[in-house]
């Protein structure tokens, strides 16, 4: 009898044809919605192998239950949602997809940097309201991006990959990391700060750090004090590194100029949530990584980790 292999939502039939041969099939049968939990735990109860999303908390009962279970391929680099200590007692191997998702999520940061800056949502709601009756020199005027100082938290492969788009844009590149990055300060020019010195000096703070306790709630309300007036806050990494009052708190103090988030402390956020309501903050649905092509990568990278686990090959991306 083939392996079981459960895929948490609708995917693309085409990307999984090359697997149908090896593998028994399941897959949820809805693209926009989430696997209810009664589901997941009775489909993992005799699969092999897991491809599921951040929308899927994999806790201790999911590892219970899933006495088969060899592998958990999260369609996602972060995993944040993957309890790793019930995986490894259970001797499930665990795979999320670096690489393939760099550079379209640097291009969504770079997206949610100038659109805030230059208040591009705002500027098409004015069009589309019919406000545009005149032209004047400050309309919807905003903040040059270029030639700014940015501040990059958590240089990783993103990280980069944001940091080698600013030189582009003749942007000072200052970065905080747990470790300094020697060969990246060459390469791109950037230079390390203590985590104080960027929030002080930088125009644009961008949050590219994965959710760990040692970065929970680390933009808090001392953080925002200690940003300029000016500047522009950006998260694209997990909602759980912003204390959210706080974020509120400093943008009606008008102790940050604006903010762009494609993460939120929980997701989907609520319809009164108060960041929905402020012009200048752009919020979107964590689609960082969401180009047609690059999902297909990450499902395809997804798939051939759980086929090298399951075949004895080894996986690819193990996050360890
Ligand atoms: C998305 O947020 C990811 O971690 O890939
Ligand atoms: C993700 O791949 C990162 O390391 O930033």
């Amino acid at each position: 009898e083939k392996p079981k292999l459960y895929i948490t939502r609708k995917v693309p039939e085409k990307i999984l044809e090359p697997f149908q041969q090896d593998f028994t099939i399941s897959m949820w049968k809805y693209e926009e919605e989430p696997v209810p939990r009664e589901v997941l735990l009775k489909e993992i109860s005799d699969a092999h192998g897991v491809l599921c999303m951040l929308s899927e908390t994999m806790d201790q009962e999911i590892f219970n239950t899933g006495s088969s279970l060899q592998v958990v391929a999260n369609l996602a680099v972060g995993y944040d949602n993957i309890d790793l200590h019930a995986a490894r007692e259970a001797g499930v191997v665990v795979t999320n997809t670096p690489g393939v998702l760099t550079e379209s999520t640097a291009d969504l940061a770079f997206s949610l940097l100038l659109s805030t800056a230059r208040r591009i949502v705002e500027a098409n709601q004015y069009i589309k309201e019919d406000k545009w009756k005149q032209w004047s020199p400050y309309l919807l005027a905003g903040m040059d991006v270029h030639n700014k100082t940015i501040g990059i938290v958590g240089m990783g492969r993103i990280g980069e990959a944001i940091a080698r788009r600013a030189q582009g844009f003749g942007m000072e590149i200052l970065y905080h990391n747990r470790s300094r990055k020697v060969e990246s300060e060459k390469q791109i020019g950037a230079t390390y700060v203590d985590f104080d010195t960027l929030l002080n000096k930088a125009d644009l703070v961008v949050s590219v750090v994965p959710a760990t306790p040692q970065t929970n709630q680390m933009f808090n309300k001392e953080a925002f004090q200690k940003m300029k007036r000016s500047s522009i806050f950006i998260n694209i990494s997990r909602g759980s590194v912003v204390n959210e009052n706080a974020l509120v708190e400093a943008l009606e103090m008008g102790e940050i100029s604006a903010a762009g988030l494609d993460v939120f402390a929980e997701e989907p956020i609520r319809s009164d949530h108060p960041l929905l309501d402020k012009t200048n903050v752009i919020c979107l649905p964590h689609i960082g990584s969401a180009s047609t092509e690059t999902r297909s990568s990450m499902l395809q990278l997804c798939l051939e980790n759980i086929s090298g686990v399951i075949h004895g090959t080894g996986p690819i991306t193990e996050v360890k």
